[in-house]
């Protein structure tokens, strides 16, 4: 790997995570929060447009670790950035609770296939 940076946090401003649900003064608020806990430069922020989450949103991803926070209020990003990008601790109260994939279980219900 030769990225330049060893974290990567992707911040969802698509049309559901906006608007409303605000998710531009999350991108806001994790700029801030880098600077007020010196973050180093080896973590990166990127807005993205949609990661097919929307009905969590707003969602945020922290690779390399793949950990999905969902429903990130700009009140949550000072935690995840102490926790998480700092302490290295991920902040289970944030994490996505989506049903696991019918690949992820084994099993196929009706729900999986016709879901709302
Ligand atoms: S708009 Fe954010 S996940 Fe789709």
């Amino acid at each position: 790997m030769n990225l330049p940076f060893t974290t990567h946090v992707l911040i969802c401003t698509g049309p559901r995570c906006g608007g409303e649900r605000q998710s531009q003064r999350v991108r806001q608020e994790f700029r801030r929060e880098f600077v007020r806990q010196a973050v180093p430069a080896s973590v990166k922020d990127t807005e993205c447009i949609c990661f097919g989450l929307c009905t969590h949103g707003p969602n945020v991803i922290v690779y390399p670790q793949g950990v999905v926070y969902s429903g990130v209020r700009p009140k949550d990003v000072a935690e995840i950035v102490r926790e998480h990008l700092v302490g290295g601790r991920i902040v289970e109260r944030l994490l996505l609770k989506k049903k696991p994939a019918p690949a992820e279980t084994g099993e196929v219900t009706t729900d999986d296939l016709f879901p709302d």
